[in-house]
C-alpha cells in the first residue's frame, strides 16, 4: 500500500486529493496547522465516510514554516510521495503580507526537499507550481517553456518554488516535480476567491438573503478547470515515468464579468451592465442594484490574463480536463444552494 503525506490538506485541492488517493488505495497522512477554531471541515467527511476506513486517513499538526515540524514529519511517516499543496494561497494578500508569504510558499519548500534529501531520495515530490508566476504574460498561450514574469509576492515566491524543486531534481536526482496549475475552483473553494465569492452571492441574492455584491476588477482573465480534475493530473504527474513539470489548465479563458454572465444565467436572473470601470454596476431586473465594485479590492499589480496549453500533459499523462466552465459552475451552484443556510 502506498503512503501519501500531503501538506495543506485541509485546503481545497487536499480535500480533492485525499479523496482520490483514498480511493486509489493509498494511506493518506496530511497535514494540518494549529488554529484556534477547527480548520478541518473540508476532511471532516472522510471520517464520517463508512467505505473510508480510519486507519488509511491521518491528520498531524505542522507548519511548512517550522523546518523541525517537517522534518521530523518526512521522517517518521517515510511516505512514497509527498505533495506540497501548503501556501499563503491569495494573491491579493500577499501584497500585505509579502514576508510571511514568502517564507511559506518559498522557504516552506525548500524545507520539504531537504528532509526528502536527508530522509530517502527515493521520495516523489510534488510541487503545487502556479500560472500565476506567468503573471505580466510575454506570450498567449502558456506552456510549460513560457518564461515567468511574477506580477506578486505569491507568485515571485512560487517562482523560487518552481527553480528550486529542478534544482534539487538536477543536484540530488530527487523524482521532483512541478505542476504548473491555472486556476482551479469548486464547491470547495475559499470563500474570498473571486469564483466562490460569486457563486455564493448571487445565490444569495436570488434567494433574497443578500443585496449586494462588490467586487474589484470585472476585466481580467482566467483559465478556469475544476480541482477534482486538477488533482488526478497531480498524482499522474508523480506517476509518469520520467520527473518533469506540467502545464495544467483547460485552454479556454473567461474574463470575470463573462463569468458574471453564465452564473447569473444558470440561476435565471437578468442583469443589466451601467457606468464604466469603478464605477461600473449591475442592476437586477426591478432596477435594484446588485453588484459593484470597490478599489479597495484592486490589486497593487494585476495579472490581466491568463491561458494554458496543456498539450503536454495530454500527450504524456493522457490527461485532460473532464469538467467545463458550464459544469463547474453548476457544481458550484447546486452546492451552494444546499448550503445557502450554513
Ligand atoms: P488553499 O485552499 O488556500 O489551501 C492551502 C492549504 O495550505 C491549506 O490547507 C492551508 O491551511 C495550508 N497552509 C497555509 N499555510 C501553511 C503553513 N504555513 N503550514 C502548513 N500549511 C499551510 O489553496 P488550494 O486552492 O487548495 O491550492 C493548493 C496549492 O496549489 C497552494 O499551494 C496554491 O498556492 C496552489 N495553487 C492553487 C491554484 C488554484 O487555483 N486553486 C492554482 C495554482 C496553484 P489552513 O486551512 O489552515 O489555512
Ligand atoms: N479574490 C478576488 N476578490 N478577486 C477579484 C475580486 C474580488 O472581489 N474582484 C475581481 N477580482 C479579480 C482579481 O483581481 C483577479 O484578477 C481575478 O479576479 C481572480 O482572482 P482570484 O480568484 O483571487 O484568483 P487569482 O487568479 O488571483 O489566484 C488564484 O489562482 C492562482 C493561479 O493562477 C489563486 O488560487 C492562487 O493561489 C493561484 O496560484
Amino acid at each position: 500500500m502506498k503512503k501519501a503525506l500531503i501538506f495543506g490538506v485541509t485546503g481545497q485541492d487536499g480535500a480533492y486529493l485525499s479523496k482520490f488517493l483514498l480511493k486509489k488505495g493509498y494511506i493518506v497522512h496530511g497535514v494540518k496547522r494549529r488554529s484556534s477554531s477547527l480548520n478541518s471541515s473540508r476532511v471532516d467527511d472522510i471520517y464520517s465516510d463508512p467505505l473510508i476506513k480510519k486507519k488509511k486517513f491521518y491528520l498531524h499538526y505542522g507548519d511548512i514554516t517550522d523546518s523541525i515540524s517537517v522534518y521530523n514529519l518526512v521522517s517518521t511517516i517515510r511516505p512514497n510521495e509527498i505533495y506540497n499543496l501548503a501556501a499563503q494561497s491569495h494573491v491579493a494578500v500577499s501584497f500585505e503580507i509579502p514576508e510571511y508569504t514568502t517564507n511559506a510558499d518559498s522557504l516552506g519548500t525548500l524545507r520539504i526537499l531537504e528532509a526528502v534529501k536527508k530522509v530517502n531520495k527515493k521520495i516523489k515530490f510534488y510541487q503545487a507550481g502556479s500560472s500565476e508566476m506567468f503573471g505580466k504574460v510575454v506570450e498567449i498561450p502558456q506552456t510549460e517553456k513560457t518564461p515567468f514574469y511574477p506580477r506578486s509576492p505569491y507568485g515571485a515566491a512560487k517562482v523560487y518554488s518552481h527553480w528550486i524543486t529542478i534544482n534539487y531534481r538536477e543536484s540530488y536526482n530527487l523524482f521532483a516535480c512541478n505542476g504548473i496549475l491555472f486556476n482551479h475552483e469548486s464547491p470547495l473553494r475559499g470563500e474570498t476567491f473571486v469564483t466562490k465569492k460569486i457563486v455564493k452571492a448571487l445565490c444569495k441574492i436570488k434567494l433574497e438573503r443578500q443585496k449586494k455584491l462588490i467586487l474589484g476588477n470585472l476585466y481580467s482573465k482566467r483559465d478556469w478547470g475544476h480541482a477534482e480534475d486538477y488533482v488526478e493530473a497531480m498524482w499522474k504527474i508523480l506517476q509518469f515515468k520520467r520527473p518533469e513539470d506540467f502545464v495544467i489548465c483547460t485552454g479556454k479563458q473567461y474574463s470575470i464579468k463573462d463569468f458574471i454572465t453564465l452564473v447569473s444565467n444558470d440561476l435565471n436572473m437578468k442583469i443589466r451592465w451601467k457606468g464604466k470601470g469603478v464605477n461600473e454596476k449591475a442592476y437586477d431586473s426591478k432596477g435594484n442594484c446588485i453588484i459593484e465594485c470597490n478599489k479597495k479590492y484592486f490589486r497593487p499589480a494585476e495579472v490581466d490574463t491568463l491561458k494554458g496549453d496543456y498539450s503536454k500533459a495530454r500527450k504524456l499523462l493522457k490527461w485532460r480536463p473532464k469538467h467545463n466552465i458550464k459544469s463547474l459552475i453548476k457544481d458550484m451552484i447546486s452546492y451552494e444552494l444546499k448550503h445557502i443556510d450554513d
